[in-house]
């Protein structure tokens, strides 16, 4: 029987781009979202780092479907503010607030910044949560800078102002598959599929097809 696991995340696009790149990894699993279990309000993410956020939702998420749950806890950091937005980056401008909100917020606080001192970074905690109490999670970084101009349209949250380290363009303006190949939640994914065939036992469908 094929194994079920749980994407644990309300936002659509990360929704997307995990779905794409555990596709990619070819496991022999069926992959829910949350509108197919979801059940009550998503846990308050309460702890002070991605990894303790990350595993909250992932460990919630578990109990509530007995199903086996990831999910990721994700920001950016700017050095030049100390490391915020982090953990903090979805309501930077509020809790009510959108990306575009965000966004204007972060280009706001680093106006004054001279260039070569922008330094940011992705981060991705991706957890895996079993129904027997196990808990797995990982982190990956992906560098770059803040820009002061937003430029492209794909992605999503602070992509249009993020040039990754070694580009000169921004995340919203590398395709998905770019963008998946080396962002900090592709990294993450990755880490986490051996995680999963170890612990849920899974194979690939290359192996059973081979
Ligand atoms: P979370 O849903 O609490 O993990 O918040 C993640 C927030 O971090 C998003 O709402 C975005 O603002 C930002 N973020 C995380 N990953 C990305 C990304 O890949 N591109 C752009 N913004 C991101």
């Amino acid at each position: 029987m094929t194994t079920r696991i749980l994407l644990a995340t309300g936002n659509v696009k990360k929704l997307v781009e995990l779905r794409d790149v555990l596709h990619a990894a070819r496991l022999d699993v069926e992959v829910l979202g949350l509108d197919d279990v979801r059940d009550g309000p998503e846990p308050v993410e309460s702890a002070r780092t991605f990894e303790g956020n990350a595993l909250i939702k992932a460990r919630e998420w578990s109990r509530r479907t007995g199903l086996p749950a990831l999910a990721d806890d994700s920001g950016i950091t700017v050095g030049a503010l100390n490391g915020s937005p982090g953990v903090r980056s979805a309501r930077w401008a509020g809790p009510e607030c959108d990306d575009e909100a965000n966004l204007n917020l972060l280009i706001h606080q680093i106006s004054d910044v001279p260039e070569g001192h922008r330094d940011a970074a992705f981060v991705c905690a991706m957890a895996l949560a079993l129904p027997d109490g196990s808990e797995h999670v990982v982190v990956r970084e992906w560098p770059g800078h803040v820009a002061l101009e937003r430029r492209g349209s794909n992605g999503f949250g602070y992509d249009p102002i993020f040039v990754p380290a070694g580009h000169q363009v921004t995340s919203a303006e590398l395709s998905p598959e770019e963008k998946n190949a080396i962002s900090h939640r592709g990294q993450a994914v990755r880490a986490i599929v051996p995680v999963l065939v170890e612990t849920l036992g899974l194979s690939t469908l290359d192996s059973e097809e081979g």
